[in-house]
């Protein structure tokens, strides 16, 4: 990727030609000194560094808070990059009130990123902002101090003074009403026309030799210090590859679609009612606002809980090299421990499988330290279809339990065709120890993870079919080795 790289910081124009992996918090902090974005932990977790990206969407710009420590500055072209700084009024803001006044502020290294997710979903969810959608909100911001309590009554009296911004408007057209009321800057409403003068960089997807970055949320972590001396391709930059579409029996998603996107997306919602909750258990909001379908599947993590879900959906993969495509089974991909069936300079171009029929039940699982904001000790997922009380389909994926994200065989063999009994899936998981081998790390023993793998078998039978199944019925399975 080469070119100057122009954008919008705030109200002021940047063009600059430093190298496209530098990380956009480096970029802000170190080369333009503007230090009220934190750097906490650098990876991710902490969202010190959070701000937030506009996208042109049509006619408008769509915001979505992000952690500047791993986003690549050559993503940023054609966009718009606001801080905490760009966030100022001559008094305070809403949000920077309501935390002065509940005192939400201690010593005050969080508060910026705060302020921006805050900002965030006040933009996001206008007067329908309440105590649980601040704590969505807040996800993904760590307060050493631990001044959550006081952060909710913010929450709370930010929910309160937001009550004439109406939500029905779309979300520029609460940046409009927010703008009108005082409560942001009124520059935020010349950018969209200001974004069109921005002349577009050549879209560029496949270069040899050079590192294709997604959301970044793996790369930094793993590679942040090589990356800004490295050829690279922003591909959140191209304008295809995102996106769900359903066309001839078949869902197809793009590479480059975040998890956020594949929660609140109307067509997996509609064949997967309970998307939204399962990706609710990943991530926070600004990672999952930038981690990808195709980033998941390609760092193969044991771990990864959208390649978890996709093995039962059946997946297969398009991949693109030099204009050709080839397609391959998401569950033949994984050959080793990190080792995939991809050429390096081989790009995911979809991912696609078939409409569950009406009569699939899936569910997903995650046993992991936290609740949110963790990956998995071990995750599973599950598929199913029973007909006249007879299991007629089954998958089951294990991660964590294995080099790589695992299908069940023979454990799924042992349920297909049976009855949807507990002896069933009692005979399953008398064979599931012989299919996983997992090992001791720092999420837990080889044998905690063997007794999380067959309760996490056991909480999907018992939240599929709550009259069939139910704890008593499997005492004496769960809990004990
Ligand atoms: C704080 C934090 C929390 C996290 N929590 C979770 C969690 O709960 N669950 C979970 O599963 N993961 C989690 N992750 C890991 C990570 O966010 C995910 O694995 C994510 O899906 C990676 O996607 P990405 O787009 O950011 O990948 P990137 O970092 O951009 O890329 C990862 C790899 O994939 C390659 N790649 C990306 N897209 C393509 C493509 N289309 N074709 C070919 N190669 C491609 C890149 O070259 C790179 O090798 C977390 C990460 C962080 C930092
Ligand atoms: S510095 Fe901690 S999330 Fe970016
Ligand atoms: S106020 Fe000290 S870390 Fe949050």
């Amino acid at each position: 990727m080469s070119g100057t790289i122009h954008f919008l910081l705030n109200d002021e124009e940047i063009k600059t030609d430093l190298a496209p992996g530098t990380l956009a918090l480096d970029f802000l902090r170190h080369h333009l000194r503007k230090t009220g974005t934190k750097e906490g932990c650098k990876e991710g977790d902490c969202g010190a560094c959070t701000v937030l990206i506009g996208e042109p969407a049509g006619s408008e710009i769509r915001y979505k808070p992000v952690t500047s420590c791993l986003v690549p500055l050559g993503e940023l072209h054609g966009k718009h990059l606001v801080t905490v700084e760009g966030l100022n009024l001559e008094h305070l803001t809403m949000v920077q009130d309501a935390i002065v006044r509940e005192g939400a502020s201690q010593c005050g290294f969080c508060t910026p990123g705060i302020v921006v997710s805050l900002t965030a979903e006040l933009i996001e969810h206008g007067n329908a902002v309440d105590r649980e959608r601040i704590k969505y909100a807040l996800s993904g911001n760590l307060c050493r101090c631990t001044g959550y309590a006081s952060l909710l009554r913010a929450g709370e009296r930010i929910a309160a003074a937001a009550k004439e911004i109406t939500s029905e408007d779309g979300q520029y057209g609460r940046i409009r009403q927010l703008a009108a009321k005082g409560v942001l800057p009124d520059y935020f409403l010349q950018i969209p026309n200001r974004l069109k003068q921005i002349e577009p960089l050549a879209e560029i997807v496949e270069q040899q030799g050079a590192v294709y970055i997604a959301g970044g949320t793996d790369l930094y972590v793993q590679r942040g210090d090589e990356l800004p001396g490295k050829a690279v391709v922003a591909l959140n930059r191209q304008s295809g590859l995102r996106g769900v579409s359903e066309k001839d029996g078949l869902i197809e998603i793009g590479p480059l679609t975040t998890f956020e996107e594949l929660g609140q997306n109307p067509i997996l919602q509609k064949h997967i009612p309970e998307i939204g909750d399962f990706m609710r258990r990943n991530a926070s909001w600004q990672i999952r606002n930038r981690a990808t379908v195709g980033g998941n599947i390609v760092n193969a993590s044991p771990i990864g809980d959208v390649t978890n879900l996709l093995l039962v959906l059946d997946a297969e993969l398009v991949l693109t090299r030099n204009g050709k495509q080839r397609t391959a089974p998401l569950k033949n991909f994984y050959r080793g421990y990190k080792q995939i069936d991809k050429a390096e300079d081989e790009l995911i171009t979809a991912v696609r499988f078939p409409v569950p029929p009406p009569t699939a039940k899936i569910n997903f699982e995650k046993v992991s330290k936290r609740e949110y904001l963790d990956i998995a000790s071990v995750n599973s997922s599950i598929w199913l279809v029973v007909e006249d009380e007879i299991i007629r389909e089954a998958r089951v994926s294990l991660g964590g339990v294995a080099p790589i994200p695992l299908l069940l065989q023979e454990t799924t063999r042992r349920m297909q065709g049976q009855p949807l009994r507990p002896e069933t899936v009692f005979k399953a998981l008398e064979t599931m120890p012989q299919e996983i081998a997992p090992i001791s790390d720092i999420r837990g023993s080889a044998e905690y993870k063997r007794l999380l793998a067959r309760n996490l078998i056991v909480a999907h039978f018992i939240k599929l079919f709550p009259e069939q199944f139910n704890l008593e019925v499997f005492e004496g399975v769960l809990f004990s080795e």
